[in-house]
């Protein structure tokens, strides 16, 4: 049978009650606040503060490390998964740190939805900008909360604006807000004509919500002030007029976003939220991949690694790969074939991520995101399947912008220190070279704070102190072609050259002259700036 919406075939019930998402914002617009609110509904915790626990840090439990608690930046990006109503809810987290947009950038490549926070009273600001551009290269369907409107907020009218301006989007408002700051009453549920009062005095407290029939029901008459209730009919009315209607099949094809208004603090419009990416939100999609596509439905397994975390638990020194399902009906101790080595691999120890209570996974699904603790083995990019040779493509890598050399502050420690780069670079927290003369590695990322956080997690995971240098560096460049050709150059060139942690040979250097001048003499040698993840 086909789907009416998708005109594709109806998924298996256990996957089409999938819904797979992250959330993406400006720092501060809320996304913690939300995402603890997401937890509270699903169930995932009891009360409201679990998350952020007083005092300490305030981050959601989603974070792992100590230094985003003590710097309040969420560093990594990691999968809670809860039940909402009939629906399983994957919730990716995004670090909302611009430093750290290549994390971010794959992550999106395990979703199938993106939820956009913005703070009322400052609208589309730079990180949801350039996040919402990731989520447009790939068509997500994006789902809009405009939070703090308990808080004075800008005109509802405006802020639609600013979205369909700025982010060349179609907006339709899901809901209208009544009043803003301390006059914020609720919202008018303009898709199921509903008034939704918040309740100022408790904070974790549902919002009443009390079925109308349209605006000129008398019910309004006793929950709003005349003034307001006349404005909101106004605003509408003229919003009715003015902007697109909800249609689902332009959300799913990521043209159009509904927007819902609330204040994620005091627990309003969430529920509606989650309401609507429940019914309207995707169901797992087909995932591209060579040599053909993947569709969630078919019944053998496959899935792909977009995020690589080691020592997430400091007392077991292990990895955790975070694989997204594209396919099948998983099971704890299904033998998966590892494509790229064409090993076997039995996932005997999968996990769930429920909150931060990793459990073991019995089984999941198409759309799910399993932990898979392993040694090394599977990095990001890599596919399992049941056998056939498939490729999930489209992981993006991408070149280090900012070079340094790093030391450990004991020579004695070097050894050890390359065994910690290598592994953050399998991890894909930064690029890692040796130079191919003299002692020391080079270490390229994307945004200067993660040299920050490197040495931290060196510091914190390996114990080893080390020091961050400028280096003599500025660009790096993957070298391929024929074996002859690429080993004049290195003979030619040492003191360029350096080697990344799977050995292949990358061009250094701090000019561009030096990069034409490679061009012009090797014509059949290639320099690339990023190395495609496999
Ligand atoms: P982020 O993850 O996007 O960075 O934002 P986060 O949830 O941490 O929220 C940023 C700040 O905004 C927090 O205040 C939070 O309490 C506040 N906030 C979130 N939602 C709302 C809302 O609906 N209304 C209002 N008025 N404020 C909201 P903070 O002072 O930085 O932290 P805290 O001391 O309150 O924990």
């Amino acid at each position: 049978m086909l789907d009416n919406a998708t005109n594709r075939p109806e998924l298996p019930a256990e996957i089409a009650r999938r819904r797979t998402f992250a959330i993406i914002s400006h720092p501060d617009a809320g996304k913690t606040t939300l995402t603890e609110k997401f937890l509270l509904y699903g169930g995932a915790i009891q009360m409201a503060g679990q998350v952020r626990a007083k005092g300490e840090a305030r981050r959601t439990r989603s974070d792992f490390m100590q230094m985003e608690k003590d710097r309040g930046i969420s560093v990594s990006a990691s999968a809670m998964s809860f039940d909402f109503k009939t629906f399983r809810f994957n919730l990716v987290d995004t670090p909302g740190h611009s430093d750290f947009s290549e994390d971010t950038y794959r992550t999106l490549t395990a979703v199938d939805a993106a939820v956009m926070v913005i703070d009322g009273a400052k609208g589309v600001e730079s990180q949801t900008q350039k996040l919402f551009e990731v989520c447009r290269l790939r068509d997500l369907p994006i789902l809009t909360f405009c939070n703090k409107m308990d808080r004075e907020s800008r005109d509802t009218f405006d802020i639609i604006d600013e979205i369909q301006e700025n982010l060349a989007i179609d907006v339709t408002p899901a809901s209208w807000p009544i009043g803003m700051g301390r006059d914020f009453l609720g919202c008018y549920d303009m898709l199921n004509d509903r008034l939704e009062l918040m309740d100022r005095a408790d904070r974790n407290k549902v919002a009443e919500s009390i079925e109308i029939k349209g605006l000129d029901d008398e019910l309004l008459d006793q929950h709003i002030p005349a003034d307001q209730l006349a404005k909101l009919r106004e605003e509408v009315e003229m919003a009715r007029e003015l902007l697109p209607a909800f249609d689902r099949q332009a959300l799913l094809e990521g043209t159009l976003t509904p927007i819902w208004f609330g204040s994620a603090i005091n627990s309003f419009g969430v529920k509606e939220l989650m309401d609507g990416i429940g019914s309207f939100g995707p169901e797992p999609q087909i995932q591209s991949a060579e040599p053909r596509k993947i569709a969630p439905e078919e019944t053998k397994v496959a899935g792909f690694v977009f995020k690589v975390q080691a020592n997430m638990d400091p007392k077991h020194r292990d990895r955790v790969a975070f694989v997204r399902l594209a396919s099948g009906h998983f099971l704890r101790g299904m033998k998966l074939t590892h494509v790229r080595t064409k090993k076997p691999m039995a996932i005997s120890n999968p996990v769930l991520f429920l909150a931060s209570d990793r459990e073991l996974a019995e089984e999941a699904w198409a759309g799910d995101i399993i932990g898979i603790p392993n040694h090394g083995q599977l990095r990001i990019g890599d596919t399992l399947t049941e056998g056939e040779a498939l490729r999930v493509s489209g992981i993006p890598s991408f070149a280090p912008e900012l070079l340094q050399s790093v030391r450990a502050t004991d020579p004695m420690k070097a050894k050890h220190l390359e065994k910690a780069l290598m592994q953050f670079a399998e991890e894909g927290a930064a690029k890692v070279f040796k130079p191919a003369i003299g002692s020391g590695f080079i270490v390229g990322v994307v945004g200067a704070l993660q040299f920050e956080v490197l040495a931290s997690r060196i510091e914190l995971e390996y114990g080893i102190p080390v020091r961050f240098e400028g280096s003599q560096f500025t660009s790096a460049r993957w070298v391929n072609g024929a074996k002859q050709a690429v080993d004049k150059l290195v003979d030619s060139n040492r003191q360029h050259i350096g080697y990344d942690h799977d050995g292949d040979i990358v061009f250094l250097t701090r000019l561009q002259w030096d990069i034409d001048r490679i061009v012009r003499d090797y014509p059949d040698v290639t320099l690339t700036a990023t190395k495609e993840m496999m």
